[in-house]
């Protein structure tokens, strides 16, 4: 038997196998149990050992060329194979969409994307601060120390555990708690805005367990209450879009602040609705409680490692949500958080409209 014309007949069949199923075939009629390769094999064993010393290397020649050539048009095979399919699934990202993306701005990223806006043109850098909180941060650097009944009042959400200086963690219940961190790692003078989630264990129409606070400081020499209301009328009017924006500002008690403020807007009764601007005592007019303020208390400048005698300042938090809803006419807080994509479609913005103070901080609404 010519072995050799044997190999080079299968090798030529194998080579032109046209694909995966063929070869396998093929594999089966070679080297399969009762392929004709396998039944050469099988012959070994009854020749004489001179014979077998001739025909036994060439035999197993013969399985080696067949089984290297499957191994390479097996290779070659499946090449093509893939090439074909990644030609196939080709994409072209050049292209236009063949839908319109759907996403959009949530009225809380617009409003804190345009509080940034306003307050950088006034001079005042973001910062932020961590979540998860530790006790001395929350309350008592702010001079709410643990007997304090604003502790309670907070409806803190604590952690079971101590951080390793044995302070208390739990999720921050405002902002204020970053005018520390500030103090402490920029030392003075200070301009900033910290806006962010707030944590307490609230729930209703108008309480979420989350919601976000942005929180104002400045500090620097001869800081006065003059300085807090300008900020916080040219802050409004800037928000709202009207020069008519009226604040009151109304003496209260905030653990941190000395004097603390509440401050007032002025609304208008339209239709029975509530429109803000103008006088709160003018006829038909009245005050809505808007956000608090005070002038920093001297423990709490100190707990920001400043010395009091040298440093002043006022601080200032509000309520994200509460502007957001105030601003664009969202009713239910809780809607904010429900991720319904009919809401975002209605009360969402535009990616493409980008707050400024040349096109209006409210472009789009
Ligand atoms: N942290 C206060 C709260 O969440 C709000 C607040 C009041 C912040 C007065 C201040 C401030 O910075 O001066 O209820």
């Amino acid at each position: 038997m010519d072995y050799a014309a044997t190999a080079q007949e299968a090798q030529a069949r194998i080579a032109a196998a046209p694909d995966l199923d063929a070869l396998e075939k093929l594999r089966v009629e070679f080297l399969g149990k009762q392929g004709s390769v396998s039944a050469l094999l099988k012959t070994l064993g009854a020749l004489s050992p001179e014979e077998r010393q001739t025909v036994g290397p060439q035999i197993h020649a013969l399985r080696e060329g067949v089984t290297e050539a499957l191994a390479i048009r097996k290779a070659a095979l499946e090449q093509a194979e893939l090439d074909a399919r990644l030609a196939a699934e080709q994409v072209d990202l050049t292209l236009p969409a063949a839908q319109t993306p759907r996403g959009s701005i949530h009225p809380v990223s617009q409003v804190l994307d345009e509080l940034a806006e306003i307050f950088a043109d006034l001079g005042f850098s973001v910062a932020t601060g961590p979540e998860i909180e530790d006790d001395w941060h929350n309350f008592t650097a702010l001079n709410i120390p643990e007997s304090h009944p604003a502790r309670a009042m907070h409806d803190t959400f604590y952690f079971p555990d101590v951080d390793a200086e044995g302070r208390k963690m739990l999720l921050r219940t405002h902002t204020s708690p970053v005018q520390i961190r500030a103090m402490l790692q920029q030392g003075a003078p200070i301009r900033i805005i910290a806006p962010g989630r707030v944590y307490r264990s609230d729930s209703d129409a108008t309480h979420t367990p989350m919601f976000h606070q942005v929180e104002g400081l400045v500090i620097d020499k001869g800081i006065t209450l003059g300085h807090l209301k300008w900020t916080l009328e040219t802050f409004l009017k800037a928000f709202f879009e009207r020069e008519d924006i009226v604040l009151r500002l109304r003496p209260s008690y905030f653990p941190f602040t000395e004097p603390s403020v509440e401050v007032d807007v002025g609304f208008a009764l339209v239709n029975g609705k509530r429109v803000l601007g103008g006088s709160g005592d003018a006829p038909g007019h009245g005050w809505m409680e808007l956000l608090g303020s005070g002038m920093v208390g001297r423990k709490v400048i100190a707990a920001g490692g400043l010395d009091p005698d040298e440093w002043q300042g006022f601080a200032f938090g509000v309520g994200v949500d509460r502007l957001a809803m105030l601003k664009y006419g969202m009713d239910d807080l809780r809607a904010f958080f429900d991720g319904d994509a009919r809401w975002l479609g209605h009360y969402g913005f535009s990616a493409f409209d980008v707050p400024t103070l040349s096109a209006g901080v409210g472009a789009g609404a």
